[in-house]
């Protein structure tokens, strides 16, 4: 059967076929470019984040673990994020590969996708490096609200929403994240310092990595993504 021919904004999700992962610290704008990236390529954006505060809102045994963990800003077990990872990215609609906002996280975390990745037969993953420095990270993390309901992504400085403290596109309730406020920042940086960005000499070494200037406005974060995956291809 024919496949229907992508929008213009849009590509078809064969082009991609591997995963791309999203790499920098809380708040660099991974979660903003992650989503506009799979809805481009029409494949599912995978926040390791996102799916544990779903455990969490849900009381599963997982959410209970995480919870207390999140809150203190530390990293959640290798053991348990992976087991959730494995059961994600094997379900169909991972088929033309999926972009991983938040994952991996650790060297064993990015080891193990890289077997899992080659496993699947997929391609060689993007990872996409956000640069940005600490003064803007704390603006972007202060002042971030979300949406209750859809998840949509605010800025109150960079970008209010119309109605305050309500979503333009469902009026959902905007809240803040709890390990968004003040006390919580400074461990969630500390464990990404430590634990994470040891990440980036890993995937550099690899011939993986593509740095990103975070800094920009989203627009102008979201053409030099693009200008990255177009040199991957075009090496193809
Ligand atoms: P997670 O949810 O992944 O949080 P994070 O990594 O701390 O990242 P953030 O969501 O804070 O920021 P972001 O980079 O996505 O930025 P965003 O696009 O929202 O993880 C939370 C916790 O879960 C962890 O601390 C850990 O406990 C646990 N966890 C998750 N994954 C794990 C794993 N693999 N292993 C172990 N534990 C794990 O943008 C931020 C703000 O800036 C927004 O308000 C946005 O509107 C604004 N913004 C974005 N881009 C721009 C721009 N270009 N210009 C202006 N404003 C912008």
């Amino acid at each position: 059967m024919a496949t229907s021919p992508a929008l213009p904004d849009k590509r078809p999700p064969e082009e991609l076929n591997r995963a791309v992962i999203f790499l920098g610290p809380p708040g660099a704008g991974k979660g903003t470019q992650a989503k506009k990236l799979a809805a481009k390529y029409g494949v599912p954006h995978l926040s390791t984040g996102d799916m544990l505060r779903e455990h969490i809102s849900q009381g599963t045994p997982l959410g209970a673990k995480a919870k207390p963990i999140m809150e203190r800003g530390e990293l959640v077990p290798d053991s348990l994020v992976l087991k959730m990872v494995r059961e994600r990215i094997e379900r169909p609609d991972c088929s033309h590969g999926f972009v991983f906002d938040g994952f991996p996280r650790t060297v064993a975390q990015a080891q193990y996708l890289g077997e899992s990745l080659k496993q699947h037969g997929y391609r060689r993953p993007i990872v996409i490096h956000l640069l940005i420095d600490l003064a803007l990270i704390l603006r972007r993390i202060t002042g971030r609200r979300m949406c209750s309901t859809g998840g949509e992504i605010y800025n109150l400085f960079e970008r209010p929403p119309k109605v305050e403290g309500r979503c333009d596109h469902d009026g959902g309730e905007l809240v803040q994240r709890p390990d968004d406020r003040e006390d919580v920042v400074a461990p969630r940086l500390r464990a990404y310092e430590k634990q994470t960005e040891p990440l980036v000499a890993y995937y550099r070494r690899l011939g993986l990595l593509h740095d990103v200037d975070a800094s920009k406005s989203v627009e102008e974060v979201e053409q030099q993504i693009s200008k990255a995956l177009q040199h991957v291809r075009g090496r193809l």
